[in-house]
């Protein structure tokens, strides 16, 4: 393994190349990474690197976030079909038929959602700043898309009445309340972080509700030792590696994400040697998408 990691760092810097990886893929390649982070982070260094290709291991519609900011790179997904099934959840025809039933009201759109979708709402947001990005609308009503959770979070932290969309994760939305309150009742002492994307019922027995980078940070500065994690297992391989004096607990086992696990050194390694898996947003979509991203960046 440590030859292929080698190799592929080799790669990266014979193609210009930066690998950005979200904190849920597989260890070995997070190891590899010039960057792990939550979609906020990732979007962020996406717009801002000055290398000519961006190898992105997440799923599609980080990659397309890549290539609405980035343009002029070549951004690469190693494996084309790692998707994410809550961003299948909106089309935009679904949407542009809400938005027709709701004048005058700002659609915000979580990243996880295709570019065509972005491209017709007023502004994105990811779960780091989601609240920001909804108290900071002038409106009083606002819709969301898709994560029906994520808006019931934003809701109960603004004073906006926020329309849903039947959306959700469908391994954040496998945990319950009762499971949560189980894994405290073992360890009364442990703080439990919990994921917007969890139910509205699981929010409210958490001691914090933040994003992944949101829950590293936290970890890192809190002075407690043992953690319940209630968000997809992948991040506990870097919490557990920049905290190694400290436990971690997964909130439940089922919150594990297939497409974020699909992405291998081997695939890598095939994608920056042949630059296939290329994802590019044609610029009719692109341009309506960028403005709904820049708008979020701008807010951090
Ligand atoms: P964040 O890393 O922004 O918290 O996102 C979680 C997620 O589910 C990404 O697919
Ligand atoms: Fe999508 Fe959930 Fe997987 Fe994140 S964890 S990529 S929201 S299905």
């Amino acid at each position: 393994m440590e030859a292929t990691k080698q190799h592929i760092r080799a790669l990266l810097k014979e193609k210009n190349a930066i690998l950005l990886a979200h904190n849920y893929v597989l260890p070995e390649v997070q190891d590899v990474a010039d960057l792990c982070g939550d979609s906020l982070e990732l979007s962020i260094k996406a717009a801002a690197t000055d290398a000519e290709v961006i190898v992105f291991c997440g799923v599609h519609f980080m990659a397309e976030t890549a290539s609405i900011l980035s343009p002029e790179k070549t951004v690469l997904l190693p494996v084309k079909e790692a998707g994410c099934p809550m961003a299948d959840m909106v089309t935009p025809e679904a949407l542009a038929a809400r938005k027709a039933e709701l004048p005058g009201v700002p659609v915000v759109t979580y990243v996880n959602s295709s570019a065509a979708v972005k491209a017709i709402s007023d502004v994105c947001c990811t779960s780091a700043n989601v609240v920001k990005v909804v108290a900071s609308l002038k409106e009083k009503e606002v819709l969301m898309t898709p994560d029906r959770n994520l808006a019931q979070y934003a809701a109960s932290q603004t004073d906006k009445t926020v329309h849903l969309w039947e959306g959700y994760c469908p391994f954040h939305n496998t945990l319950t309340a009762k499971t949560a309150l189980a894994v405290k009742a073992k360890h009364p002492d442990a703080v439990f972080m919990a994921h917007p994307e969890c139910p509205p019922e699981v929010l409210e027995v958490a001691d914090v509700v933040t994003s992944t980078s949101g829950m590293l940070t936290y970890a890192r500065q809190s002075p407690a030792t043992t953690f319940i994690v209630g968000t997809e297992v992948g991040i506990l391989y870097p919490l557990s590696r920049q905290n190694p004096e400290k436990t971690f607990i997964p909130a439940s086992l089922e919150m594990t994400c297939a497409d974020m696990k699909r992405i291998r050194l081997n695939d890598i390694v095939t994608c920056l040697e042949t630059l296939s898996g290329e994802v590019k947003v044609p610029e009719e979509v692109r341009v309506p998408a960028l403005s709904a991203v820049e708008k979020m960046i701008a807010m951090k």
